[in-house]
């Protein structure tokens, strides 16, 4: 969606923009190739580096390169001697690299390690199957997965663990398609149970939480903050994260209590305007060229001078901290 991406960041000259999912660097180097325009980009998996190096090669003195989550986006732009941003992009998910390594246990098409950090380090999702309790990965994959059938799922995990632990994307997405396979059609049945495991290990949905929260702290006013979900459980907390923000309630001021006739207009405290109300969609001929593209949504807001509006950790019942699994490695 990078045209939508574009537009909608309204590059000008001076701008300093942070491009929180590097990847293979193609959002960053149409930012970077504007005018005058300043790129800090994030990624937290070290093998984007050759793409990094392209692009330093060609814009060394515009651009800089975090290798940190985004939820660190404040701390990156410190370091990098920004106060403030006037472009925030999130393109999150995997990338394709991601998927397409067989050794990174991404995928159930291809097999190899169960593995599925985007990091390097932290958990595996063998640690999660092999360590977890049957409640805790059924909590996992039924608010991660929205696997209906997440019970099932786990325990199948735990009577196969215990002959030997499950180490590999093969061994699961076969385990998966004997005990959740029954009739299936659309999509392959480990394709909710992997999508759980993935988000648990990298903590996705937290991380992005923790990364709008930081967004809104960190543009300036008039800046703006541009989003591609991949899937309804991210594109959920982005849209339900700028409603709160655009939607804000009128607060009262000392010298205009709530209930006087302007005090909407005048106390108004939205942190954020949206652009345009629903999220994009990509158009036919970018799902041709990439099928994969399907799903993404596309949203975006400007920052307002209004304060910052405090926000709530995310809480998902019976899922276990990351640090809890990692205390057990
Ligand atoms: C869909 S790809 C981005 C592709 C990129 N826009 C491009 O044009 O090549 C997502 C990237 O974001 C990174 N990523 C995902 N979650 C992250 C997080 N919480 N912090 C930092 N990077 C993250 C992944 O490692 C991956 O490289």
């Amino acid at each position: 969606m990078l045209p939508e991406v574009l537009a909608a960041l309204d590059l000008q000259p001076g701008n300093r923009i942070i491009d929180g999912t590097f990847g293979a660097g193609g959002y960053s180097r149409a930012i970077v190739a504007h005018d005058g325009v300043s790129l800090l980009a994030l990624d937290r998996d070290p093998n984007v580096q050759p793409h990094v190096d392209a692009l330093r090669a060609n814009f060394d003195q515009r651009f800089g390169f975090a290798l940190t989550p985004f939820s660190q986006m404040e701390d990156a732009a410190k370091a990098h001697g920004w106060a403030g941003a006037e472009g925030i992009v999130l393109d999150i998910g995997i990338s394709s690299m991601q998927i397409d390594q067989a050794e990174r246990g991404f995928s159930f098409m291809r097999d190899g390690p169960l593995d599925m950090r985007m990091g390097s380090h932290g958990p595996s999702a063998a640690d999660a199957v092999n360590l977890l309790s049957a409640e805790e990965l059924s909590a996992i994959f039924y608010n991660f997965g929205e696997e209906r059938a997440a019970r099932r799922a786990a325990a199948a995990i735990i009577e196969a663990r215990a002959e030997a632990p499950l180490t590999t994307t093969g061994a699961l997405a076969a385990l998966m398609a004997k005990t959740l396979g029954a009739g299936w059609q659309k999509i392959h049945p480990a394709t909710r149970v992997f999508q759980a495991l993935r988000i648990y290990v990298n903590d996705e949905l937290g991380e992005l939480a923790r990364a709008l929260a930081a967004a809104e702290r960190l543009l300036v006013p008039g800046g703006r903050l541009v989003i591609v979900a991949f899937h309804s459980l991210e594109d959920r907390i982005v849209k339900q994260f700028l409603r709160t923000r655009a939607e804000a309630p009128s607060q009262g001021s000392r010298h205009r209590p709530i209930g006087q006739e302007d005090a909407r207009a005048a106390d108004f405290s939205s942190s954020f305007s949206l652009v345009g109300r629903r999220a994009q969609k990509p158009g036919e001929a970018e799902i041709k060229a990439n099928p994969r593209a399907r799903s993404a949504r596309l949203r975006a807001a400007v920052r307002t001078d209004a304060p910052v509006l405090p926000s709530e950790p995310l809480i998902f019942r019976g899922v276990p901290q990351l640090k809890q699994l990692e205390a057990q490695i």
